[in-house]
């Protein structure tokens, strides 16, 4: 549950977070106004002192048999210094003199002077106008009569339509209002503090703290009570594939087999730092693994997971614990190359070639990857600026002054070409990655910038091989399908299999957004003149020149129709796919449509 109501939880919060913000912010500003000066209390005179009822009035039952009324409601008062008499006749409400019971009306003129009479301010009394209800009297349903003052703090009185006085309102008032609106979140009427928005924002409140109270509490251990040194010590063994112990580690109570190992030199392959989120830190449990978390369901397959496969940064180290490793514990370890040539294929692909200190050997099989440790650096486009590619990269995506790594950081990059073939050299491909489309204010990314640095004789740091994406053992007939830096593994396959003898079909289908954007294409012309049983084909998203019908179109709808067209038995294919996130999804997705089976299935997602 955790992963998603952690989700939950930050977006929640943002939208909360800010009206807590407005919360916090508003009752402050209230707080701190005066409530004698929101009231406009300095300006109010005081209520006049009562007089004696004079004794010369009419009893109010003769007025009322004067006036042949009954009223429902009749009270008396002073209309400045007038005894009346106010009855209220349904919803009307009319005024006597109490002495001689004449009718009373409050016109312009005397509301002024009642106004006047209700004022002790410095401000010079302007017309009396009987306007309706505004968010100033919102208190109070009908017309009233309102007078302004020419003073500092542009005193408005309001009177009934009877006469008596309604509010005193003042600039600080009115500012005071503002804030109280933004506390109650009623933007229009500003008196409804039960409005639905108030409402849900105090459950969404309610549900931030119980969230945030739960997580809290999640994201302690009992070990996290007990000081660092006083925690007991639990020892687990590293197994290789084949289930030979490699090493026996131990762990403090509470932390993850990720850092215990890495604490210990062995550092599992990571695009994202332990938070759960790039799968590459998957291992085996040997035994009873410990039940899936949500974070293992999201990024293993139903199948691994049933076969004890966990993601080290989220699997807790108890005593015994026997993990399997893929590539055996040296492959954990630190190794050196040199960067022997750097070649800029596209505007933003580079095939880099390590010459490693130890020579590259059958572990590293097509498909796999290795992972380099990007070192702390600064970076500025000059500094890319090597080759005429280069140069349209950094006018292209409009790079900031400088960038770079803080602290160091690994990043995963496929094998483009099989060792063999390369002398023992491990040669890649790496795509320049730039601000996310929209979001220009981001810098480059770490690992790709540092890639695009390396200069040859320059020496990277890498672990590795690793990897389970690999051409599967048999003559069934092979499809790839490709796109961006996803080259780079499809190629060391294809290379192999076709250097190897390989009798099967094979096809590929390689999508790039421009022809200029493809690398390798001339290699693959030749290998599918030079290869009866391999076809190449070159789609191209934008541009028409992608190959007969294959311009202006998406890699996986281009391979859609040519496996059709080709009328090929899918049931007897084994499909390799390799490319960005959303073209991996639409080209499993127009697999499955097709009755490809998950199963024939493989391919790597470089999350990019
Ligand atoms: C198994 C595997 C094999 C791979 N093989 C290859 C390969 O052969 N070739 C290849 O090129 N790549 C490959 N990759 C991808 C590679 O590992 C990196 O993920 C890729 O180079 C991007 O890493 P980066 O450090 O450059 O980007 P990161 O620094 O991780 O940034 C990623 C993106 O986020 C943006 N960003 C930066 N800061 C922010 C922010 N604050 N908010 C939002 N966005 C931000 C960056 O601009 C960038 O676009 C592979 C990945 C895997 C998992
Ligand atoms: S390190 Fe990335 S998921 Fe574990």
């Amino acid at each position: 549950m955790t992963p998603w109501l952690k989700k939950i939880h930050r977006w929640l919060g943002l939208l909360i977070g800010l009206q807590l913000v407005v919360w916090m912010l508003s009752g402050l500003m209230m707080s701190l106004f005066d409530s004698g000066e929101v009231k406009g209390k300095a300006f109010r005179a005081p209520a006049p002192a009562r007089v004696a009822w004079p004794t010369d009035t009419l009893p109010v039952g003769q007025l009322l048999q004067q006036l042949n009324l009954s009223a429902g409601d009749v009270s008396s008062g002073w209309l400045l210094d007038e005894p009346i008499y106010k009855l209220s006749i349904g919803k009307e409400k009319r005024l006597y003199s109490a002495r001689d019971g004449r009718a009373l009306v409050v016109d312009a003129a005397l509301a002024q002077r009642i106004a006047i009479g209700s004022y002790r301010g410095p401000g010079q009394a302007g017309q009396a106008e009987l306007v309706p209800r505004s968010l100033e009297t919102r208190a109070y349903e009908g017309k009233v009569w309102r007078v302004p003052f020419s003073d500092a703090e542009d005193t408005t009185v309001y009177l009934r339509e009877d006469g008596s006085v309604l509010e005193h309102r003042n600039a600080t008032w009115r500012l005071f209002d503002i804030f109280w609106m933004l506390h109650i979140m009623d933007y229009v009427g500003r008196a409804d503090f039960n409005n639905a928005l108030v409402v849900t924002a105090a459950i969404g409140g309610l549900w931030l703290a119980l969230s945030g109270t739960w997580l809290l509490f999640t994201s302690f251990s009992l070990a996290d009570f007990v000081p660092a040194g006083m925690r007991g010590k639990r020892s687990f063994k590293i197994l290789g594939a084949d289930g030979s112990q490699l090493r026996t580690l131990k762990a403090g109570s509470g932390e993850t087999a990720f850092v215990a190992m890495a604490r210990q030199g062995l550092q599992l392959p990571s695009n994202c730092g332990g938070g759960q989120s790039c799968s590459l830190c998957e291992v085996r449990v040997r035994g009873v693994a410990p039940p899936a978390t949500a974070s293992d369901r999201a990024m293993l397959s139903p199948a691994k997971i049933r076969d004890g496969h966990r993601l080290a940064c989220n699997l807790p180290v108890t005593e015994g614990l026997e993990l399997e490793i893929p590539g055996g514990a040296e492959a954990l370890s630190q190794q050196r190359a040199k960067v022997e040539r750097v070649t800029a294929l596209t505007p933003s692909l580079r095939e880099i070639v390590l010459k490693p200190e130890e020579r590259a050997g059958a572990a590293y099989r097509p498909g796999s990857y290795i992972q380099v440790q990007v070192p702390a650096y600064r970076a500025t486009p000059q500094m890319l600026d090597t080759t005429d590619a280069s140069a349209a990269v950094s006018k292209a995506y409009r790079l900031p002054e400088s960038w770079g790594n803080e602290s160091p950081v690994r990043r995963a990059y496929s094998l483009s070409s099989p060792v063999e073939l390369t002398d023992g050299r491990i040669s890649l491909l790496v795509r320049f990655m730039p601000a996310p489309v929209g979001a220009a204010h981001h810098p480059p990314g770490k690992g790709s910038s540092y890639m695009h640095l390396l200069k040859p004789g320059d020496t990277v740091h890498y672990s590795g091989p690793f990897g389970d994406f690999a051409v599967q053992a048999g003559d069934r007939e092979k499809v790839f399908i490709g796109g961006g830096a996803g080259m780079a593994p499809l190629r060391a396959m294809l290379q192999s299999l076709l250097a190897g003898g390989a009798k099967e079909r094979l096809h590929f289908w390689y999508g790039a957004r421009t022809v200029a954007e493809a690398p390798y294409v001339g290699e693959m012309e030749a290998l599918a003149a030079r290869h009866a049983n391999f076809q190449w084909k070159l789609v191209s998203s934008e541009e028409g020149q992608g190959g007969a019908g294959n311009a202006g179109k998406l890699v996986h709808l281009a391979a859609r129709e040519e496996l059709l067209a080709l009328g090929l038995d899918l049931g007897a294919c084994d499909f390799y796919l390799c490319g960005p996130p959303a073209m991996l999804t639409a080209t499993r997705k127009m697999l499955r449509e097709l009755g490809v089976k998950d199963g024939q299935v493989a391919f790597d997602d470089f999350k990019i």
